[in-house]
């Protein structure tokens, strides 16, 4: 889908700007110590302040709930996203956060398919992700719940999955399914490698991404994306397509 507003912003330099294009994250480890993102308050707001300097004003938080490694429940997150939006309150800090989370699709995702306890993006979106060795077994099953129970899942970095990075066909399949797909600013600029670059100017290509985000968990990851605005394909590649992050 083209998208000419955006055609236009790009168009004069033939770089992006910044990243106000997109002014949602959607996906991000900012909530200090309840994941593998940022660890402390510090930290939390290094990635806020970073991100806020490359353009973005609103951030959805989204810890990954993981039940043998991160047992992330609606309470452990509020209470870290009370942390932060303590301190923005006090300080006036004009970005917002909210939070979300990232659900590993295995087999102790089961019991959250009701809806009940899930930490939803709007539009009572699930941000979802699968294991990174081998496709989760039960992925359409648990698609299908969840929107037989009026929620929508979106796909965490389709691009990553190394097993389905030639399987064009799984990913059609997914889309068919109504499930949204989420690509990593990241790979993007080849963060993960040539492989996740690939795949992901791909699915954009074809039209199947509804979301790009940041994924950011440390500040290293800060630089990547500095960098990545002279990176003139990714800018040529994205003056091309839509994405729906402000729509949220
Ligand atoms: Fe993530």
């Amino acid at each position: 889908m083209k998208n000419l507003f955006s055609f236009n912003f790009f168009h004069r330099a033939n770089l992006l700007p910044d990243y106000s294009f997109l002014g949602t994250d959607i996906h991000s480890h900012i909530l200090p110590g309840i994941d593998d993102g940022a660890q402390t308050l510090t930290e939390s707001f290094q990635l806020l302040n970073g991100l806020s300097e490359l353009g973005f004003e609103r951030f959805y938080a989204t810890p990954h709930v993981i039940a043998d490694r991160y047992p992330n429940t609606p309470e452990t997150i509020q209470s870290a996203l009370k942390k932060i939006t303590d301190v923005i309150s006090n300080r006036g800090d004009t970005f917002h956060v909210e939070a979300a989370a990232e659900y590993l699709i295995d087999e102790s995702f089961e019991h959250l398919l009701d809806g009940k306890g899930i930490m939803t993006l709007p539009g009572k979106r699930v941000l979802i992700e699968m294991p990174f060795v081998a496709p989760s077994p039960n992925m359409e099953e648990y698609i299908f719940k969840l929107q037989v129970n009026g929620l929508h899942p979106v796909m965490a970095h389709p691009e990553r999955y190394n097993y389905w990075q030639n399987e064009t066909e799984e990913w059609k399949r997914v889309v068919k399914l109504g499930c949204e797909l989420q690509v990593n600013l990241l790979s993007l600029f080849g963060y993960y490698g040539k492989g996740a670059r690939n795949r992901a100017f791909d699915l954009i290509n074809k039209g199947w991404v509804s979301f790009l985000a940041t994924d950011i968990h440390n500040v290293q990851q800060l630089s990547v994306l500095k960098a990545g605005l002279k990176d003139r394909s990714v800018a040529k590649l994205l003056s091309e397509h839509e994405f729906f992050n402000n729509r949220l």
